[in-house]
């Protein structure tokens, strides 16, 4: 079986983790430090902090950007869970913004049409959530320009996203927004096993992260009410959590680092194999905007007309694994139970209809992307 996404660990990648286990410091160590150093070099911003997965990074995000109770967060409804569930942690609302069907991301004119009604209504959102869907980066100037309209703060979720560019940048830059985090997750970009990631420019958010992810507890006298005790001496000034990487984790991440190019480049070669092939086959891909490289997390496509069940069967059958990214987050029972219900959004649920993600991983061969297009061509013939 071919499967929709997998990691590729090299022998280098292995020798990194294990020169840690024989090392002294296996938790919080020169890795972690130096993982934060290496993904914020790349990337393009100033400050990064590590964590235990995406969803820590999101939670510790929103925290540092000062959400709570009685707040708002708004996110496309094309996503996982862990995007609006950041909100919910610390007590706020979350309400979701249509996507644009060619681009699969939130829809600006969307965006721009909700927040002249929530303006209206008095109650605007505190953080919107962009998600770079499948690693193609959202229009991150029209979001700024709205941002700097309406007053709210800028969250890229770019767990699909990092080796991707959005204009002259890199995604991660934080250049159009106030935070940026990432996954590690095996079948992401990057991995570390679990993982994740929080970059800004922003000095406070970065060191109301920091002091956050390890429970608020500091070792920094400036930090502290009072004089410190002595050299022993901590305090908990804030509740926080334990959301820290090891550093048998980093050292995997700063080894796979050194291959995000490479990842990237084999990522797109598939791609664009992928468009050529489907190009007069009955579906949909995804379009990636001229001023975007993708990343190339997932490779999805819409089935113009047949039913999507049978092809995710037939596919099984052929031994190509497909998955489905993502069941629209305001139809999951929870967030139904707080109010969503089937129409909210319609070019999302019309998307999610039709929509398969394909195997896309850049250890995959030539006889296996051929393998793909040969069983997608059959079963759709
Ligand atoms: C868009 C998006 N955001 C957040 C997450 C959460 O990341 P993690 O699994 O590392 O907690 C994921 C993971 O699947 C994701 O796809």
């Amino acid at each position: 079986m071919i499967p929709y996404g997998r990691q590729w660990i090299s022998e280098e990648d292995i020798a990194a983790v294990v020169d840690v286990l024989r090392s002294d410091l296996i938790t919080q160590g020169p890795m972690s430090d130096r993982f934060e150093r290496t993904v914020a070099e790349y990337c393009g911003a100033k400050y990064a902090v590590a964590v235990s997965n995406g969803t820590a990074a999101l939670h510790l995000a929103v925290m540092a950007l000062g959400l709570g109770p009685g707040g708002l967060l708004w996110t496309t409804p094309i996503t996982f869970v862990a995007s609006a569930n950041c909100a919910r942690y610390v007590g706020a609302d979350v309400d979701f913004v249509d996507i644009d069907p060619k681009t699969l991301n939130m829809s600006i004119d969307a965006l721009a049409t909700k927040l002249m009604e929530a303006e209206r209504a008095g109650r605007l959102p505190d953080i919107v959530v962009p998600v770079h869907f499948a690693g193609s980066s959202c229009d991150m100037e029209g979001l700024a320009a709205l941002a700097d309209r309406y007053g709210f703060k800028i969250l890229e979720d770019a767990a699909h996203g990092i080796g991707g560019r959005y204009r002259d940048t890199q995604v991660g830059s934080c250049a159009y927004s106030d935070v940026t985090t990432l996954s590690f997750h095996p079948v992401k970009i990057v991995t570390t096993g679990e993982g994740g990631l929080l970059l800004t420019n922003d000095e406070e958010v970065a060191r109301q992260a920091r002091l956050l992810h390890t429970h608020g507890v500091t070792r920094e006298e400036s930090l502290m009410q009072g004089p410190s005790d002595g050299p022993w001496y901590y305090q908990q000034v804030a509740l926080g959590y334990n959301f820290r990487i090891t550093d048998m984790q980093a050292a995997l991440g700063v080894s796979q680092m050194t291959r995000l190019d490479e990842f990237i480049a084999r990522r797109n070669e598939i791609a664009q194999t992928y468009i050529e092939a489907f190009a007069s086959l009955p579906v949909r891909c995804q379009q990636v905007p001229a001023d975007v490289v993708s990343a190339y997390h997932l490779f999805v496509i819409e089935l113009e007309r047949h039913d999507r069940a049978e092809i995710y069967e037939r596919l099984r059958e052929l031994n190509v694994g497909s998955a489905v990214h993502y069941i629209p987050v305001h139809l999951q029972p929870y967030y139904r139970d707080l109010g969503f219900a089937p129409g909210d959004l319609p070019n999302a649920e019309a998307y999610y209809s039709r929509a398969i993600t394909l195997p896309m991983y850049p250890k995959m061969g030539d006889s296996d992307v051929r393998a793909v297009i040969g069983a997608v061509t059959s079963v759709l013939s």
